[in-house]
């Protein structure tokens, strides 16, 4: 069985000034051993991105971006490019958050053309995607998650393999910000389909090899339980990731108990 190293990363959302994002980053560092069996990401907001860099490199953090434009520049006020997360010293890029999806009206259509821009760019593209709490219990789980895949990456196919190292997340709407988790069972279920959709397109080597990670109201006291699944390959934290000591319990969660 191959093993996958595990990742979790904090996605900052519309939190933390400049100073704030200094002191969290900065906590975050500081709580970290060195031994973790995780590669630990976080993403600030852009305003922040540069200021975040430097202490999160040192501490071997990994910087990423919560979403960007797929033209690598122009008149698109508000948007921000590929190449300027580059720039600022991003490796990562989430893609297709739920919030931008149902807030924003982002389509699979337009983060298809994301993922592309992304990996054109030189960064590696997180790919969220999940269901809402209707469309669970309308028994259609499977079917949205595969049309998100077949929509969000369709720039890709076995000829075209999936740009190296992208990360997916499942993350189900009804679990987000909500204080309530899928179960172990139900998230490794999904993370399982995901793995044989990516499986039936591009081959078994790039499905064993890509990192799933659950999102969804994960906290230090239910993270090893998800952990456990086998499917299951890390963690995008939302609230959780906003406090250095929560975050770090989660990050260190193999070395609870
Ligand atoms: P949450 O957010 O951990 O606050 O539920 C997760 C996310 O939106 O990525």
């Amino acid at each position: 069985m191959i093993e996958r190293r595990p990742m979790i990363a904090g996605n900052w959302k519309m939190y933390t000034d400049i100073f704030e994002s200094v002191n969290l980053v900065k906590a975050v560092s500081a709580g970290l051993r060195g031994d973790e069996e995780a590669d630990v990401l976080v993403a600030p907001p852009f305003t922040n991105l540069s200021v975040v860099k430097p202490f999160a490199e040192n501490a071997r953090i990994l910087l990423g971006a919560q979403n960007m434009h797929w033209e690598g520049s122009g008149a698109f006020t508000g948007e921000v490019s590929g190449s300027m997360l580059r720039a600022a010293g991003c490796t990562h890029v989430i893609l297709g958050h739920s919030e931008r999806r149902h807030i924003f009206g982002e389509s699979d259509a337009d983060v298809n053309r994301k993922v592309e821009a992304a990996a054109k760019s030189g960064l590696i593209p997180i790919l969220c995607i999940g269901e809402t709490l209707e469309e669970r219990e309308a028994g259609r789980t499977f079917e949205v998650i595969a049309g998100q895949l077949a929509g969000s990456l369709a720039a890709y196919t076995a000829e075209r393999d999936l740009p190296a190292e992208t990360i997916v997340a499942y993350e189900p709407v009804w679990a987000i910000g909500t204080g309530r988790t899928a179960t172990p069972a139900q998230a490794q279920e999904v993370h399982r389909s995901i793995r044989r959709w990516l499986g039936e397109r591009f081959g078994e080597k790039i499905s064993e090899h890509t990192r799933i990670l659950y999102g969804g109201s994960v906290k230090p006291d239910n993270i090893s339980a998800l952990m456990s699944e086998q499917d299951i390959d890390g963690a995008l934290v939302g609230g959780a990731s906003l406090k250095a000591e929560s975050f770090l319990g989660i990050v260190q969660f193999r070395k609870k108990g």
